[in-house]
């Protein structure tokens, strides 16, 4: 999705842009610029396609200190030099870079054409800026809170004014934004990645707050000029973790990244031989939470899978009646929301547009507001009520792979967690925690067999459709190895519980079809090993995922990934890294560009 840097200071402002917009690289976009502050006004440079492209347009020693940039991911008008941000008014006095939809933009953009003023561009954006130039009054802060006033809509914004090369204005409603502040330097930045090399150190911004700052001031207001004090915060991320560190690329990293990421998120919040688990975060509403008489998930993408696997663990373990809903689903719907509701939102970034709203709707109805949320600081960590958050360091990859493994950690110590307040055993929840506490090691054997995922994918590269099955806790890994697959390789590719195949898909199933199972020992697993006999005998083409000594399994299928055994409910933190490493493969070898595949973003910022 979009992302905004802006610096002011005492540095020359362009490179810090640069590096900044590459740190945002990651989150997806189509187009890119910058724009500075200089004796003669406005300068800006913008182009369409990869920020090394922008690069080469620009002179990075050009000596302005005041200046902002823009990665721009089209959602109104096509990617092109012409709609990529800055934008600027048309007497080129102000420039503007925006994430977020102005709602408002038409009605805005015809009063500005009755009083003249010219457009360049479709964009909402554009007005906005247009807007401010129209109605400045010597005082850039003031003029953006005024033109802000008039907007419906969500942004994040940065603002420069050639009247005054000293300052950038930030102002956010929806859409995020931090400062980093360094020494006599401000960056602002709508990603901690793109600060992290020069502070860490920073202020995040709320809903309708704005900000101004000029190399030796900062000064935050609401809209309505209302001060606001800041807690200056701590970014606990290093460089390094969003670095590449030898890889060639984050989702291999980030896969290989798992057992030490597991071992973080679970660091001091289990003790498995006394059956207890410790969740700071969450011990004002412990009460709250132990008494819940319904729990509703909600999610987009991997993380939804997430809270499939969290539906069974709830269930199983702490016996609440347990519902999972899409985000985008749940906030347009008329949600029952009754005394005893817990909604809780899953989210990695927790910048998600859809699970953001989702949240707030519950809150609105009275539900207690939790979160499962990877990014401290984020939108959804600050509008729950009480949350885990998930340590598994910075997921830089499209495709999530440690977040999935993160969440699903977390909502097996949460299930646990209450389990243990209502009904289970001391013995109980040791036998569960302990199983849990040796998932990093077991993870680290499945990592051993890249070679054989590798040797799966090469087999069956051509084929263009492929089926994921799976039962209980297998069927949301089932739809989270067939996510993975298409969204970096391009392969069309479904996920099922195994038992519907017979309702439908299994038309499909020929020569030309691998068939993936996860068919590890459990409770139907009988019932999996006669779902791979009715594949095999139309003659599709079966991997299995499948636990380590079972021969029955070499015997029936073409393919054969072994992980460990461990209990059934945590299976899924091990039959999903086998189902990581094919679609890795699976993409490398069809050419792809793993780490950015075409049309997706980190994080959907955007309905
Ligand atoms: O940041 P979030 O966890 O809220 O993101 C939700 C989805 O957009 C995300 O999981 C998406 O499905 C991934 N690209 C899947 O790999």
């Amino acid at each position: 999705m979009c992302g905004i840097v802006g610096y002011v200071g005492g540095k020359t402002a362009l490179p810090i842009l640069v590096e900044g917009l590459k740190r945002l690289e990651y989150r997806g976009y189509d187009s890119a610029g910058v724009a500075f502050v200089d004796p003669g006004g406005i300068r800006v440079t913008k182009s369409k396609g990869r920020i090394s492209v922008l690069e080469h347009q620009i002179n990075c020693s050009e000596g302005a200190t005041t200046g902002i940039a823009h990665t721009r991911w089209a959602t109104h008008g096509a990617p092109n030099d012409v709609n990529a941000h800055p934008h600027v008014d048309a007497a080129g006095r102000f420039a503007l870079v925006h994430n977020g939809i102005i709602e408002n933009y038409a009605a805005l953009r015809t009063y500005l054409s009755n009083q003249g003023v010219t457009f360049a561009t479709e964009t909402d954006t554009e007005v906005l800026v247009q807007l401010i130039a129209h109605i400045y009054d010597g005082d850039i802060e003031r003029t953006v809170k005024r033109a802000l006033r008039e907007v419906r809509g969500t942004y994040g914004i940065a603002v420069i004014a050639a009247d005054e090369p000293d300052t950038v204005v930030a102002a956010r409603n929806g859409s995020p934004l931090l400062v980093g502040i360094g020494d006599g330097e401000y960056i602002i930045a709508s990603d901690a990645s793109a600060i992290l090399s020069h502070t860490t150190h920073v202020i995040y911004l709320g809903d309708n707050e704005v900000v101004r700052v000029s190399p030796d001031s900062i000064r935050t207001t609401t809209l309505d000029d209302i001060p606001v004090t800041k807690d200056i915060e701590e970014i606990e991320w290093s460089l390094d973790q969003i670095e590449l560190g030898g890889h060639e690329h984050f989702m291999m990293k980030e896969i290989f990244e798992q057992p030490d990421a597991l071992r973080d998120c679970m660091r001091g919040r289990i003790v498995p031989e006394e059956g207890s688990v410790h969740l700071g975060g969450i011990t004002d509403v412990a009460r709250e939470l132990t008494r819940a008489k319904r729990i509703i998930m909600t999610a987009c993408g991997t993380a939804w899978h997430a809270a499939l696997v969290g539906e069974y663990l709830f269930e199983d373990l702490a016996r609440i009646p347990t519902e999972v809903e899409y985000a985008s689903e749940f906030r347009y719907r008329n949600p029952i929301i009754e005394d005893g509701t817990v909604v809780l939102a899953i989210s990695q970034s927790g910048e998600t547009a859809d699970t953001l709203a989702a949240l707030n709707e519950a809150k609105e109805r009275g539900a207690l507001a939790l979160g499962a949320v990877n990014v401290v600081g984020s939108s959804i960590a600050r509008s729950t009520d009480a949350g885990v958050f998930l340590h598994v360091g910075p997921e830089i990859g499209v495709a999530s792979t440690k977040a999935f493994s993160g969440q699903v950690a977390v909502l097996a110590m949460l299930a646990c967690y209450v389990g243990r307040r209502r009904h289970m055993s001391q013995g109980g929840a040791s036998e569960f925690l302990t199983a849990l506490s040796r998932i990093p090691e077991q993870i680290t054997t499945i990592l051993e067999q890249d070679g054989a995922c590798k040797a799966v994918a090469a087999a069956n590269i051509s084929r263009e459709n492929w089926l994921y099955l799976g039962r209980g806790y297998q069927y949301p890994v089932a739809l989270e190895g067939a996510l993975k697959l298409k969204e970096i390789s391009y392969i069309h590719a479904e996920g099922l519980p195994a038992a519907e195949m017979k309702h439908g898909p299994i038309a499909l199933i020929t020569d030309q079809m691998p068939v993936v199972f996860l068919a590890t020992r459990g409770t139907q697993y009988d019932k999996i090993i006669s779902n791979i006999e009715e594949v095999r005998t139309r003659g599709g083409r079966v991997i299995a995922i499948a636990t380590e000594g079972d021969q029955q399994i070499e015997r029936l299928a073409e393919w054969v990934i072994n992980v460990p055994d461990t209990i059934e409910s945590l299976q899924p933190l091990l039959t999903v890294i086998p189902l990581q490493l094919i679609a890795y493969h699976a993409a490398l070898l069809r050419g792809c560009n793993v780490d950015k595949p075409r049309n997706l973003a980190k994080s959907v910022t955007v309905e």
